[in-house]
């Protein structure tokens, strides 16, 4: 339990424990806060052939006044779609698919199951983390008001947990469940990822490209599937600069290859191949008998081929490989990949401010209240792409419900990104956050209130770091202490490596065309755009950083480890 508390702590994008480097001195926290349907008939009928359902023309005119209702309600069905469907849900849980799951429970419960692959030793760790991670959570509070004492029962009757691995054969489940479960889901949806920017590049391959080649594997064995949603992310458009549309990934594609070919139309350039990686990969490791110079040598060559192909780090470019090779192993699978660019706390739902994990841009702005993150190498004018998670998870639904209606054998991207339709730029964050903890100090070991300083940019490396070592310098300066003269060191070394794995966000020049997003809202109900909120171009984002983010963090990740005022 402890453990998995810890983790959630981790989850900083970079692979440097943090909580000892800037919690262990602190006491206290007190918390003072708070379709029009297009799916046509033919579809219908095939699924319900598929399905050995009654095809007689009763059930026939059943269906087609159903799609007729819908028509005329002019909506997406998204309650109705969900309606006795099973799904898998892999990564079940991570921050999203929670999300995810407690908003499928609260608003479509006439779901039939919900199979949760999660990563554990053997069946009962399996029910134990379904426990005291999902049932358990204070995600599911609202949940728990609606069944009241059937809570339990309720939850307990739609999840089924199963132990898995996304990157072995039959996704690591037991050969048995496995074929239960590929006979009975109509739905997987995949959350599955190490959302570490600077993974060692043969883990970020497994979970990424290999897990993404299993997925496909266990899909095709999967006869009801009606549809398959893979999140990947909007930041696997890489180098890519200007306005990014939702394209897909083709195998042999690269952002390098994109550039010489826009210059020099006769260019050559070497083609990727995700299966050349995992090869290439698996016989160094071979080849390599020490594990120290393996892990060494691994990553460096990450970071090299990430680069050649044009992508910033391992994290981005085998998220994008993931994409290439769900499309080169479709054949007939409906495929929808959801691109969400940064995703922060729910901006309503199941109530405002939920957020699982220290997460992306989370670490600066809660270093910059203690007055630890006295600069940024950062461009004050690039956009900060954010999006609650709350309206990821609606897009999904929607989405879902949309292309399982449709069941075209397409694969459909979903940029769910915020910069194209209500633009924020890194300083507006950043003064957010000044305004937050000029009104809401931390109050540091001494019990002293943090003062913050309005935050200074910097656009190089070594101007950047002299800064930050004379200023954390004076805060430690006169503790004798050898101990806090090794914190204050290890506090340098921690944010010029923070500040080189976050330099090609912090500096990046592209922003995400989120049209078919913009269709799907256009395609619900009143009722559905009430429902299921997806307009990003309604949030102020001085009162959700202000009044809602930074409160979430604070209360459901800080949890009182950090004072304040
Ligand atoms: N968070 C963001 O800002 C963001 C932005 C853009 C895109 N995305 C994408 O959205 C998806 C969900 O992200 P998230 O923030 O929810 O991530 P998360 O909180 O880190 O959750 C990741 C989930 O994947 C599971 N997982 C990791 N490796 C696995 C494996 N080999 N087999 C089975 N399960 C495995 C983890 O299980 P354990 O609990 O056992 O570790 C966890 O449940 C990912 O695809 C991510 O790339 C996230």
């Amino acid at each position: 339990m402890t453990m998995l508390h810890l983790q959630n702590l981790f989850i900083l994008n970079t692979r440097v424990p943090i909580n000892k480097l800037f919690f262990e001195n602190n006491t206290h926290f007190s918390s003072n806060f708070s379709y029009k349907l297009r799916s046509n008939k033919t579809s219908h009928l095939t699924l319900g052939i598929d399905h050995g359902i009654d095809s007689s023309s009763s059930f026939i005119k059943a269906l087609s006044d159903h799609h007729e209702d819908v028509l005329a309600k002019n909506e997406i069905g998204i309650v109705d779609f969900f309606e006795a469907k099973n799904l898998l849900v892999i990564g079940a849980t991570g921050f999203l698919a929670k999300v995810l799951i407690e908003k499928i429970l609260r608003t479509t419960p006439k779901i039939n199951k919900i199979y949760l692959l999660i990563r554990a030793k053997d069946k009962e760790v399996a029910f134990d983390r379904l426990t005291s991670e999902i049932i358990e959570s204070k995600l599911f509070k609202c949940l728990k008001e609606i069944h009241g004492e059937s809570y339990e029962s309720f939850i307990r009757s739609k999840l089924i947990p199963v132990v898995g691995n996304i990157h072995e054969p039959n996704l690591g489940m037991d050969s048995i469940i496995s074929q239960q479960i590929a006979k009975e889901i109509n739905l997987i949806i995949d959350s599955a990822a190490n959302t570490t920017f600077d993974l060692r590049y043969d883990l970020a391959l497994d979970a990424h490209v290999n897990g993404a080649y299993q997925l496909m594997m266990f899909a095709k064995k999967c006869n009801n599937l009606k549809l398959l949603i893979h999140y990947s992310t909007a930041y696997a458009n890489g180098e890519r600069e200007g306005l990014q549309y939702e394209k897909p990934f083709i195998m042999g594609e690269s952002i390098t290859k994109e550039k010489l070919t826009t210059h020099s139309p006769s260019a050559k350039f070497p083609l990727l191949n995700a299966a050349n990686e995992l090869d290439f990969v698996s016989k160094l490791k071979n080849s390599i008998k020490n594990n120290d110079e393996f892990k060494k040598i691994i990553k460096e060559l990450g970071d090299e081929r990430a680069k050649l192909y044009g992508w910033h780090d391992t994290y981005s470019f085998t998220k994008a490989m993931g994409e290439m090779v769900i499309d080169s192993m479709r054949e007939n699978i409906p495929i929808v990949i959801i691109r969400p660019s940064t995703i922060t706390s729910s901006y309503e739902q199941p109530f405002p401010g939920w957020i699982q994990g220290l997460r992306v841009i989370d670490p600066a702005i809660i270093f910059y209240g203690k007055g630890d993150f006295p600069g940024v190498y950062a461009n004050p004018y690039c956009l900060m792409d954010m999006v609650p998670v709350d309206m990821v998870v609606n897009t999904t639904l929607a989405a879902i419900a949309k292309h399982g209606n449709l069941q075209s054998p397409e694969l459909n991207v979903y940029h769910v990104a915020s910069s194209y339709v209500n633009p924020l730029l890194s300083s507006q964050l950043l003064n957010y956050s000044y305004e937050f903890f000029s009104s809401f100090p931390f109050v540091n070991s001494k019990g002293e209130q943090v003062k913050v300083q309005k935050m200074k940019y910097f656009d190089n490396m070594l101007d950047y770091s002299n800064y930050i070592s004379k200023e954390l310098f004076n805060q430690h300066h006169e503790v004798e202490d050898s101990k806090m003269q090794k914190l204050f060191k290890r506090k340098v070394e921690f944010l010029k490596n923070f500040s080189k794995v976050y330099e090609p966000y912090a500096f990046y020049k592209g922003w995400f065309h989120n049209g078919n997003m913009q269709k799907l809202m256009e395609d619900m109900s009143e009722e559905e755009r009430k429902s299921f909120d997806i307009d990003l171009s309604k949030i102020n984002w001085r009162d959700y950083i202000i009044g809602i983010h930074i409160p979430g963090v604070k209360e459901h990740v800080l949890k009182g480890r950090i004072s304040s005022s």
